[in-house]
């Protein structure tokens, strides 16, 4: 016999528990979309069919968790658990310094009050909205510097998440190091699309944040997509295991911050990791006056457990070939379709892009909100809006144009299958077909910050 290699990929699990999905009419889903005020945020899930708000804590478990889940180590201080999930994370970033945290934004919350403060700046590719908004709450600016293939949509690149070397280093020519407390890469990034950045990009930032001695830091919410990104698309990788990617992403770094409700594959929990003896011990004082005790912070013992098990299962190449391919297997049939998309497809989400499907709405009426409310309407579907009504609204109180209206479809882990993701499809051509009648949207209601959250909205008609 010979090997047999098939070209179809399969979903590296079987199922044994199961919820249901929920089904709804198109009156009942007109009749929730209003009284949610136009706003997919206030939707009750139980209205929604397929929901891809996020992929923030919102994957499917596996036994093994579970397993782990059942048999934790409850104890205040110095529980089994701890040590679990120290060590797990530990042998994939190799830091020293284990500071468990109750999600992403903890984390930040613990690094950031340790070494930003006014005046200072804070280089990334791009920092996610929760790092941003910690960065600033410290008095520090948060300065974005991805290159600029990154910011143009249809733009092919293998690695368009990649930090621009040279604004970098200009950026330290102009600030000084001593006003630059961390130098930060989000792998992947995902307000950039899910892009991922490339070993020689990691280690080129690492160098030049050696050679002025400024830490380096790694928001590695996702990087075992990355690490997968980096074996299939870089030279020199293609032999290597996710794991060996990884573990090499994170020796150029000096420490991580991490959401386990991304590549941790748990409902909830995050860490900080990192080599500084003097600031472990700083982070650590923070920690407990705002996360609980250094061997928990902020997670149950079977928390612990789950992200020590889900950290392993992420980097399992089985499962990375699945989930990057269920991304691109919707953008590719997309794009034959003509629906424009960010390209090439990111690691846990595809993004629709609005603002080139609806040339009819101007991008203070919102084209990525009608688009994702059409999907809700059509099909049940539940994406968000990142445009204008997320980025827009400026600090004086005026509103501009976001960089991109887009709509993001991010897939929960482990959770749909490839018939779900064949009607995803459908929907989303079905609202193409009807988009010169969809309506731009007005606000109603809003408030100062972070309005997407809670505004309110009607449909423009007439
Ligand atoms: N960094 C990145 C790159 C993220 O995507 C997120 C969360 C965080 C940090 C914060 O982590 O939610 O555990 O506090 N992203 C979610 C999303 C919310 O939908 O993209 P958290």
């Amino acid at each position: 016999m010979r090997e047999f290699h098939p070209k179809t990929i399969i979903e590296p699990f079987r199922i044994r528990s199961v919820e249901p999905v929920h089904f709804t009419t198109l009156e009942q889903r007109e009749a929730a979309l209003k009284a949610a005020g136009y706003n997919p945020f206030l939707l009750r899930a139980d209205d929604v069919l397929i929901d891809l708000l996020t992929d923030s804590g919102t994957g499917a478990m596996s036994s093994r968790q579970w397993a782990g889940m059942i048999a934790s180590d409850e104890s205040y201080a110095g529980a089994s658990s701890f040590y679990r999930f120290e060590a797990s994370v530990q042998d994939i970033t190799g830091f020293k310094h284990v500071i468990p945290a109750h999600q992403g934004r903890a984390a930040e919350n613990i690094l950031f009050t340790a070494i930003a403060k006014k005046g200072d700046v804070i280089p990334s590719n791009t920092h996610f909205d929760t790092t941003r908004a910690h960065v600033e709450h410290n008095g520090a600016e948060a300065r974005d510097q991805v290159i600029a293939e990154g910011r143009q949509p249809r733009l092919i690149h293998p690695f368009k998440g990649n930090m621009d070397i040279a604004a970098l280093e200009k950026t330290i020519a102009e600030v000084g190091r001593e006003r630059i407390p961390a130098i930060m890469l989000t792998v992947t990034n995902n307000s950039g699309g899910g892009q991922p950045v490339s070993m020689a990009n990691v280690r080129a930032v690492s160098a030049i944040a050696r050679a002025n001695r400024i830490p380096f830091y790694i928001d590695a919410c996702r990087f075992a997509e990355n690490a997968w990104f980096i074996k299939t698309r870089e030279d020199g990788y293609a032999d290597k295991s996710p794991i060996e990617i990884a573990r090499e992403m994170f020796s150029y770094a000096d420490g991580c911050t991490m959401s386990a409700k991304k590549d941790g594959m748990a409902n909830i929990g995050g860490f900080l990791a990192l080599n500084d003896d003097t600031l472990a011990a700083q982070c650590r004082n923070l920690e407990i006056l705002t996360e609980g005790f250094p061997t928990y912070g902020g997670m149950a013992g079977y928390d612990l457990e789950a992200i020590a098990q889900g950290l392993y299962e992420a980097l399992d190449p089985h499962y990375l070939r699945y989930r990057i391919r269920s991304i691109s297997y919707l953008g590719d049939r997309l794009t034959a379709a003509g629906v424009p998309i960010v390209l090439p497809t990111g690691g846990h989400a595809v993004y629709l892009d609005a603002r080139a499907m609806l040339p009819h709405i101007t991008p203070t009426q919102y084209p990525a909100w009608s688009l994702c409310n059409a999907l809700y309407l059509v099909g049940g579907v539940r994406g968000v809006e990142i445009g204008t009504v997320m980025f827009g609204m400026q600090p004086d109180g005026t509103e501009k144009a976001a960089t991109m209206d887009l709509v993001r479809l991010a897939f929960p882990r482990r959770t749909y299958t490839q018939s779900h993701v064949d009607y995803l499809a459908e929907v989303i051509l079905e609202v193409f077909a009807q988009r010169d009648t969809l309506p731009g949207y007005r606000i109603v209601q809003q408030s100062p910050v972070l309005r997407h959250f809670t505004v309110r909205l009607e449909p423009i008609t007439g």
